[in-house]
């Protein structure tokens, strides 16, 4: 919808069909003031280039892009980190793997980050924990240019290879983690999730193949622990995936809404 609106107020109510929320955010990103600020100034008029450039976000919402796209980046950890359609925008249930990483990680540990995308875990753990030597992979350069990209900008010192899973891997690591694809194909639930990179979604009839090869290859490339997020309802077959490579003291973390999301387990 293009509006005529003149003030804060009027370009809310011309666009009361979006959530009110990102609204709000469009307008404070807009502005560079805060939502408090939008909130409290109903009368401020708006710029036509502020209009304008309300009026194509607000049309990339109507179209099903996320507004962590629209608005080019989302918060993870505290940290801001850049997103393109290239990579998955980071969730928050995923900071538990970063917290996890952050907390049972030895003083001067070598840590692997399987599946990087936009760097969220990998920059965050570095980071947190600049005593670490963090590693990222992904398959995929542009996701890697991402990564990279905020890796630079957060100065976090963060090695950064191109290659299947383990593939590029040369060295030993202590910590493995990984946010794999852990989506079935065919999951109705991809239909909200269009705008995302089906690499970084989907692995297979029953969501779990990215994390078996990972599994599987994890003895040869990861000397103590192997930390995986996965579906809600995943937890008991990754627990037994674990098993199965031989690991101990398996143990499934659960997220703020009480789901099955974290499984990690310690090898010999
Ligand atoms: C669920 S996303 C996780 C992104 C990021 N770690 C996060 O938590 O926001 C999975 C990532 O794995 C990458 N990926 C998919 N298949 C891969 C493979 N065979 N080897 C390495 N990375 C892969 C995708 O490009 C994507 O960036």
């Amino acid at each position: 919808m293009t509006t005529s609106a003149s003030s804060i107020a009027a370009w809310l109510r011309d666009n009361a069909d979006l959530p009110r929320i990102d609204r709000e955010v469009l307008l404070a990103d807009v502005l560079e003031r805060t939502r408090a600020y939008v909130f409290a100034h109903p009368e401020r008029l708006l710029a036509n280039d502020d209009l304008r450039r309300l009026d194509d976000a607000a049309s990339q919402l109507r179209q099903g892009t996320p507004i962590a796209y629209v608005r080019g980046w989302r918060e993870f950890f505290g940290h801001r980190f850049r997103v393109s359609p290239y990579v998955l925008v980071p969730r928050p249930e995923t900071e538990l793997l970063v917290e996890l990483c952050v907390r049972e990680a030895r003083t001067g540990e070598r840590v692997l980050d399987l599946g990087t995308g936009s760097g969220a875990i990998a920059i965050s753990v570095g980071i947190a924990r600049p005593d670490l030597a963090v590693t990222a992979i992904d398959i995929s350069a542009h996701a890697l240019d991402v990564a990279r990209d905020n890796a630079r900008t957060l100065g976090a010192s963060i090695t950064f290879a191109q290659g299947c899973w383990f593939e590029a891997v040369t060295t030993p690591h202590d910590i493995v983690v990984a946010n794999p694809p852990y989506i079935a194909d065919g999951d109705p639930a991809l239909a909200t999730l269009g705008a995302e990179p089906r690499l970084a979604l989907t692995a297979g009839a029953d969501g779990l193949d990215a994390i078996r090869v990972i599994v599987r290859q994890a003895p040869s490339f990861c000397q103590r622990l192997l930390m995986l997020e996965h579906g809600a309802d995943q937890g008991a077959a990754v627990r037994e995936l674990l098993a199965a490579a031989g690991m101990t003291g398996i143990r499934t973390e659960t997220d703020l809404a009480g789901h099955d999301r974290i499984t990690w387990g310690r090898l010999a």
